[in-house]
């Protein structure tokens, strides 16, 4: 096998301006240098263009293909795949439902169906007028309480679904 060339913008990597003159694509370069390229280091590049960028539009993951020499499609197979990847920019307030197995059992997704009817979002998607992103986590680690809803940061425990339309109709409502 030969050696990998390196990637069609990595010059950034030594510090030298990203041509967009966005200094992130530095850091993400960096990221993929320390790496060494390669395509099995996807999900750690992934969440440092998460942690820079706030979330993955799709001319990013084409950025982050082309740095580790891997097809497009199978980046936006892996970003699309785990739950821990956002999409669209963040809304002034996140909902995530925890989908675990505790809480799956207690009834996530039937919460998770509430807030995908009021809003009108997904998984991953943040509402037209950018009030709400809704998000669903693997296991919060507050099983004893199941089922979780995490509001802004905040965890909540034996959440019904009257409770959660409550505070999701609030929140497109009022903005509280
Ligand atoms: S499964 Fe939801 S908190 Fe553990």
């Amino acid at each position: 096998m030969g050696t990998r060339a390196t990637p069609e913008r990595s010059q950034t990597a030594d510090g030298s301006a990203h041509p967009s003159g966005d200094d992130r694509f530095r850091y993400l370069d960096a990221a993929m240098k320390r790496h060494r390229y390669r395509p099995d280091a996807l999900i750690e590049v992934l969440h440092t263009a998460q942690e820079l960028f706030g979330y993955l539009e799709p001319d990013l993951l084409r950025y982050v293909a082309r740095g580790l020499r891997l097809p497009p499609s199978r980046v936006f197979g892996v970003a699309t795949f785990y739950h821990l990847f956002t999409f669209t920019p963040r809304g002034e307030h996140t909902c995530t439902v925890c989908t675990g197995t505790a809480c799956y059992v207690k009834g996530a997704d039937a919460l998770l169906g509430v807030v995908e009817q009021i809003t009108g979002t997904h998984p991953g998607m943040t509402t037209a007028d950018s009030r709400i992103s809704l998000e669903t986590a693997r296991c919060v680690g507050a099983c004893g309480l199941a089922p979780i809803v995490v509001f802004d940061g905040k965890v909540v425990g034996q959440m019904t679904p009257e409770q959660l339309a409550e505070r999701v109709k609030g929140w497109l409502d009022h903005g509280t």
